[in-house]
């Protein structure tokens, strides 16, 4: 692991951290780790099972025996996410299982179980990994770290804008107001808190377009590994 290329993508949701990190993945051919689908995942396998939010050891057993699947990712498509044999692609994703990923996150023995599985995503010929604490406790030896930041109302917008695209009715300030508790409780934690690493490039999404972020990172891409052929 050592000698693989890693670009950690760090900062809270909304950013555009997951359309970056898919970008960055498919143009360099590297691997992806969507750190977060991991606790979503763990969230989702909870509820499945009747396990309840606050029982910290019941969660770390099952975030060591799930059984997780994400598909080879294609040029803009999403990754396919499969617990045992069951696509959890679009269950991960709403709001609710967001909120529940955020609180198993915060849970010692859970972020324990899962970094050895986080590890296991590095693999030849590079990584880009996606997270809160990619850049500062799981890949702290990151070639180039990058972390994305945005203010709270934009990301807000952001997120209601995509719910309705995607036909899902939403209220503005409900989900202004769950995005701060997120925030607020991802970077309060007293494990692995959200936070930029210090040798991380802090870029601020919030008047940028993604292509000009993409462009940015890219940059910054080219400059750390000079000798990278895509
Ligand atoms: O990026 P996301 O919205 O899919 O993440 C869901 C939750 O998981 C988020 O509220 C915080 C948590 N998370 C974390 O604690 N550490 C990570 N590396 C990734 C996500």
């Amino acid at each position: 692991m050592a000698d693989m290329p890693v670009i950690t993508v760090d900062g809270p949701s909304g950013t555009g951290k997951g359309t970056v990190c898919s970008f960055l993945a498919n143009w360099l051919g590297w691997h992806l780790l969507d750190s977060g689908a991991l606790y979503r995942i763990l969230a989702l396998a909870a509820d499945k099972h009747a396990v309840s939010l606050q029982d910290e050891l019941s969660l770390a057993e099952l975030a060591e025996k799930l059984q997780i699947q994400f598909t080879a990712q294609q040029a803009g498509s999403l990754v396919k996410v499969m617990l045992d044999d069951e696509d959890v692609t679009d269950a991960i994703r709403t709001e609710a299982c967001g909120n529940a990923a955020s609180q198993v996150a915060a849970i010692v023995p859970v972020r324990q179980a899962l970094l050895a599985r986080q590890h296991a995503f590095c693999q030849p010929p590079g990584l880009i990994a996606d997270g809160r604490d990619m850049g500062t406790v799981v890949f702290p030896d990151a070639d180039l770290k990058i972390y994305l930041t945005a203010s709270a109302d934009i990301r807000a917008e952001r997120r209601y804008k995509q719910l309705l695209d995607k036909g899902i009715g939403a209220n503005l300030r409900d989900l202004s107001a769950d995005i701060r508790a997120r925030d607020e409780r991802d970077s309060n934690r007293a494990v692995s808190p959200l936070k930029s690493a210090e040798d991380a490039i802090i870029i601020d999404t919030g008047e940028l377009e993604i292509n000009e972020v993409v462009n940015a990172i890219r940059k910054h891409v080219n400059e750390t590994f000079p000798n990278l052929q895509q």
